[in-house]
Order: C-alpha cells, then structure tokens, then sequence
C-alpha cells in the first residue's frame, strides 16, 4: 500500500526546519550509508548524531504520534530516528531497495524496515524533477509531495529519486517496524479501521459496529508481533 499522508507538518514548523536545515552541515550521502545502494546514490545528507537532525527528527516523532492516519496505516512498533537529505540540481538516487535491517548509530535502535518513509520538506514549485518513483503492483506511482505531506510505501519496493534538474530537494526520510509485518495484512487493516471510521460517523449507534470492531482486534491479534 502506498498512502499520502497530508499536513504532518504545519507550515510554521516546515519554516522552522527549513532555517535549522539551511544551516546545518550537510556531508556527501554515501559517508553516511555503508550499504550496496550507495552506488546509485547521489544526494547529500545530514549526519545522524547532528544536532538539527535529532532536534527536528524528534519534532517529526511527536508529529506523526498526533497523526491518526499514520497511526492506523502503519500500525508503528517503532520508528528509525528521522535522517534527512538534500538533493541540489543534478542530484538523483537511482533503482533500490532499501536496506531490511537499518541500526542508528547514536541511538542504538535497529529495527526491520517495514514501511519506508519520506516527509517532503520543499514545495513542489521550489524544484524541478525530484519525483520519488515507486514501482508496486499497479506500475509505477510517482510522488511529489507539498512540503509537510508525507509519503508511506512498501520498504520491498524497487523506488528512485529522479535527478533534480532546478533547484533543491529537501526531505525527511526513515523507514518503520510494524506491529503486522506483511503489508497485505496491513492493508485490510487499514480499510477495515477507515470504514468503522466512515459507520460511527454516519450510523453512531448501529450494533454492527461492535462486532466490526471486535473483527479488527481479533485480526490484529492473529497477524500482530508486539
Ligand atoms: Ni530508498
């Protein structure tokens, strides 16, 4: 499943981390990451133990424990800290995948990369090229996203960066262990959750809703690795 996630961020809050970002010190994207995509990487990154980094990836963490459809989409165990890249003209990542276990250096934390992540942080208008490519089962989705949205997609899936051609790219970017590891199973979960939204909202007291509501928390309970 790949979902938008709008306004994560406010707009005060993406001004905020624009002026933190704009003086931080960016390094080459491949000091930071050991790992076989580094090949087609080519992007700038902050170091994970800097400052602005754990400042506002905090910020992001607070923000998305207030975002009920991340909450319900990801069913998140545990979120990697939030690292953040830029992308200037000519930049691009090419075709990977991402890496199935990612550990944080400062922090300790390792976690299974079930759902990737990216936070856009710039406006449309602001670059040129830039689109994050997801390749899924329904062909190839193209995400370009205002600057606070969010995009959440299968961390199995094949996805590039397209090479930036005015301007830049600047993104918050982490992945998620979920507490249901397969994505199909998250996905039924999900719409199953979105309609009993949609019933308490329309019919508030109709008797079905107990017995859908029993149906998600027993499915949850089959397929869920607290
Ligand atoms: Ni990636």
């Amino acid at each position: 499943m790949l979902l938008q996630i709008p306004g994560v961020l406010t707009p005060e809050q993406v001004a905020h981390f624009r002026s933190r970002l704009d003086g931080a010190g960016w390094v080459d994207g491949n000091i930071t990451s050991g790992y076989q995509s580094a090949k087609a990487k080519f992007n700038e990154q902050l170091p994970d133990e800097s400052a602005e980094a754990r400042e506002l990836g905090e910020a992001i963490l607070v923000a998305l424990s207030r975002t009920p459809l991340f909450m319900a989409a990801a069913l998140p165990k545990q979120v990697f800290p939030p690292l953040f890249n830029r992308y200037r003209q000519g930049m691009t990542f090419g075709n990977h995948v991402d890496s199935a276990i990612r550990s944080h250096g400062p922090t300790g934390v390792r976690i299974r990369t079930d759902i990737s992540a990216t936070l856009f942080l710039c406006a449309p208008g602001e670059y040129d090229g830039g689109e994050l490519l997801v390749e899924d089962t329904y062909g190839v989705q193209r995400v370009k996203l205002d600057a606070g949205s969010m995009v959440l997609y299968p961390a199995t899936s094949v996805h590039r960066v397209e090479p930036i051609t005015r301007g830049t790219r600047l993104a918050s970017f982490f992945w998620i262990q979920s507490l249901v590891r397969d994505d199909g199973q998250r996905s039924v979960l999900f719409d199953l959750d979105m309609a009993i939204i949609r019933l308490t909202k329309d019919h508030p007291g109709d008797p079905a809703l107990i017995s859908l509501t029993g149906v998600y928390n027993n499915l949850l309970r089959m397929w869920g690795q607290p």
